[in-house]
């Protein structure tokens, strides 16, 4: 069996000879002598046109079959200079695999997403959902591929976790249902609270974690699902989702952003030229503009301004924004969209934030009213990357804690690694998913996730 994807690859080598394919039926009809079968194997964007005639010894049975049926085709690959696909198979014999129910949901018609949401099972099986996880999948592979030729390690931190990195109380708590037949491990640990002797969530970064072995290795990055339980149920909101997160010592704000930056630049050449098809796909149905955008952005610098910059320019517009800006407020999606869509067109760094906005580890600066943080601003969807400096001083460190509560032993570990050979140290999370909506043009998280969580729904 050969895949669609080499016949389209390596045409040459397969004209004019017998070759077997399998898949699945995307559409089919026939008069009475032939008939046509379109068929993907989802190795490939195209899908491919299988002619068979009533010569067939199950001609009658192969006209029956509904769309979504399983193949297996033999035949001989012929060019076909004046049709609008480049090939086709002559069948010279169709396997039926499997059969598909004739209450098939996906006819051939343009289903909306909302329909397609309810039948997440079937979806990867139509053109933009095959589009998308292609593109998801490869996006992950150039994302390891970058850090991978830089030298970062690749951590995997622990899901369960018993610390809020983030601080903002958005976690999904563990429990054990029925801790009676949980077996009594040795040692003075108090069962009868829960399976690991204290409470636990899932994690909702893994920076904390990343920040330990950036201590040991000097950079590594990790990637994996993260649970908010946030209380937004927006387009670009999932309780599960997934984050990618470098950690590199030895290093302040600014590398930071320039590693953001050869990343996301990194990932968006990759897929462009893996993916020709499926992004051409994209540019076409669902966002005009986009291959032109992504290339613009691969070409030109970033824009880095600071907050009390941002808030500055945002103050000169407020009266068209529903929350209106002041110094110390947070910026809303109306206010990172007019600074990346209106203002300056492309992605747009926010450095330096009031400390009061941002989370406990960030680098205080020295006017004693920001930190090193960063957010970078895309067109289309507002934040796609966070990070900072970690504060690297003790004290300080100790300080902003007591401030915000959080316990000094609990978080012992990581007071140990600013006792320890501190170093300056920088780090950001990149969403996976608002990435993967930034490459698509895609509007929603829910498409481009295979399974999305969202308030409400964790079907499948
Ligand atoms: O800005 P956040 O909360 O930063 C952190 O978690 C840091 N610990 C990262 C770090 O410095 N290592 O989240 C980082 C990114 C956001 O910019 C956003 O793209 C994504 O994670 N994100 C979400 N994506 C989908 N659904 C959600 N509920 C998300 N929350 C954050
Ligand atoms: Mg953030």
């Amino acid at each position: 069996v050969v895949k669609i994807k080499e016949l389209f690859r390596n045409t040459e080598q397969y004209l004019d000879k017998e070759v077997t394919v399998g898949g699945w039926i995307r559409s089919i009809r026939d008069s009475k002598t032939f008939g046509f079968i379109v068929i993907s194997d989802g190795s490939f964007f195209e899908p491919l046109q299988v002619v068979y005639g009533e010569k067939l010894e199950n001609f009658q049975e192969i006209t029956k079959q509904n769309v979504g049926a399983a193949l297996i085709v033999k035949g001989t690959l012929v060019a076909t200079p004046n049709a609008k696909q480049p090939f086709e198979i002559q069948a010279a014999c169709v396997e039926i695999e499997g059969v598909s129910a004739p209450d098939y949901p996906l006819q051939k018609k343009r289903h909306s997403f909302e329909y397609l949401r309810t039948i997440s099972h079937l979806r990867p099986r139509t053109n933009t959902f095959q589009a998308v996880f292609r593109i998801r999948s490869l996006c992950a592979y150039a994302i390891h591929s970058f850090f991978q030729e830089r030298g970062f390690v690749y951590v995997h931190t622990p899901i369960i976790t018993g610390s809020d990195a983030e601080g903002a109380g958005e976690m999904f708590q563990v429990t054990t249902l029925d801790m009676e037949n949980v077996p009594m491990a040795e040692g003075k640990i108090d069962y009868s609270k829960d399976f690991f002797g204290k409470e636990t969530n899932l994690t909702v970064s893994g920076q904390l974690n990343g920040e330990t072995f950036a201590q040991a290795f000097g950079n590594i990055y990790t990637f994996g699902p993260t649970f908010r339980a946030e209380n937004s149920n927006t387009t670009r909101h999932a309780a599960e989702f997934w984050m990618i997160e470098p950690e590199i010592a030895f290093a302040d704000l600014d590398d930071n952003m320039d590693l953001a930056e050869d990343m996301l630049k990194y990932v968006i050449r990759y897929v462009l030229e893996h993916a020709p098809e499926e992004m051409n796909f994209f540019n076409s149905f669902v966002d005009k503009g986009l291959i032109e955008r992504l290339n613009n952005v691969m070409n030109s610098d970033f824009e880095r301004i600071t907050y009390t910059k941002a808030i500055e320019l945002l103050e000169e517009v407020n009266d068209r924004f529903e929350y209106k800006v002041h110094w110390g407020s947070d910026l809303q999606t109306e206010h990172e969209r007019y600074l990346t869509e209106e203002l300056y067109k492309k992605p747009v760094f926010v450095t330096d934030y009031p400390i009061e906005i941002k989370a406990f580890y960030m680098k205080q600066n020295s006017d004693g009213k920001t930190v090193a943080a960063m957010d970078c601003l895309v067109p289309g969807i507002g934040e796609i990357i966070g990070g900072s400096q970690r504060e690297d001083d003790l004290n300080k460190l100790v300080a902003r804690m007591k401030e915000t509560g959080l316990s000094e032993e609990e978080y012992q570990f990581y007071l140990d690694l600013r006792k320890y050979g501190s170093t300056r140290h920088a780090g950001y999370g990149l969403g996976f998913e608002r990435c993967i909506m930034y490459l698509t043009g895609m509007g929603n998280i829910r498409d481009v996730i295979p399974f999305p969580r969202t308030t409400g729904n964790a079907d499948l």
